[in-house]
């Protein structure tokens, strides 16, 4: 049976913001149970690649509650976190108005948009990152030249998403915590199953880091690579936009 939230074509994008808006209360626990925290540390790990320097303006697309967009902005730049969906950035608003009376860093600028169609004009920033966003579009490869086309020549692109393991043993049973245990500890601490089972359906659909490498060098970016994590669990895609 396909997953309520799983849909190809037109209805993915409403799909998929009626899953977001089910869970955003729950989101970051859910996140934090799930990877035994570990998220946060690829999150970090994406903010450490996408190299700030000053004066850089960052974009982290699909920011859901703003896990990496709070990441860049720590590191000084001039961060914008992009996301479809209201309930979500609610969450990361309320982070926001939590921080900044503690904190004389500067916070993301949280803003309502589709990153399939990208509201800002061509090279606008020196970064552009998407977490766990890009297996969540109708069209990842339109998502990823979006990506290049608000970057700026020189600028970072980094993708961070769940990957497919090489190792066919691992593969099978890292499918399995996420056909199993993930729906679990969403029915149990957000009841709701299913959107959870979504990641699973989700990524059955989405080529992973190895299909994002390829489309990273159709676009010709300079120094791509792919960092697997937990052997190829998850994955970190990186490039750079010719200068
Ligand atoms: C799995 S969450 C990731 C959130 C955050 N980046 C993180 O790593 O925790 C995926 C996010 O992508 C957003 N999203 C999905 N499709 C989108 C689209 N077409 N445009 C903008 N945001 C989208 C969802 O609303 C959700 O907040």
């Amino acid at each position: 049976m396909s997953n309520v939230f799983y849909a190809p074509g037109e209805t993915r994008a409403a799909k998929v913001n009626d899953l977001f808006a089910a869970v955003a209360r729950r989101y970051d626990l859910l996140n934090d149970l799930q990877s035994f925290c570990l998220h946060l540390r690829w999150k970090c790990r994406v903010a450490t690649l996408a190299a700030v320097k000053s004066g850089d303006r960052a974009l982290d697309l699909c920011c859901g509650t703003g896990d990496i967009a709070f990441a860049l902005a720590r590191r000084g730049a001039e961060t914008t976190g992009l996301d479809f969906s209201e309930k979500m950035l609610e969450v990361a608003a309320a982070r926001s108005r939590k921080i900044t009376p503690h904190s004389p860093l500067p916070t993301p600028h949280f803003l309502q948009g589709d990153a399939q169609q990208i509201p800002f004009p061509d090279n606008s920033f020196d970064i552009v990152t998407v977490g766990y966003g890009l297996r969540n579009l109708a069209s990842w490869e339109r998502g990823l030249d979006e990506m290049f086309r608000v970057a700026r020549p020189g600028a970072r692109l980094i993708v961070l998403d769940f990957g497919k393991p090489p190792n066919a043993l691992w593969r099978k049973i890292y499918f399995t915590h996420l056909k199993i245990s993930v729906p679990l500890i969403g029915w149990l601490f957000c009841g709701n199953s299913q959107a959870y089972a979504y990641i699973l359906e989700s990524l059955k659909h989405y080529p992973a880091q190895l299909a994002v490498e390829e489309k990273m060098r159709e676009l010709k970016l300079a120094n791509v690579r792919v960092i697997n994590l937990l052997g190829g669990a998850m994955a970190i895609n990186y490039g750079e936009k010719p200068k």
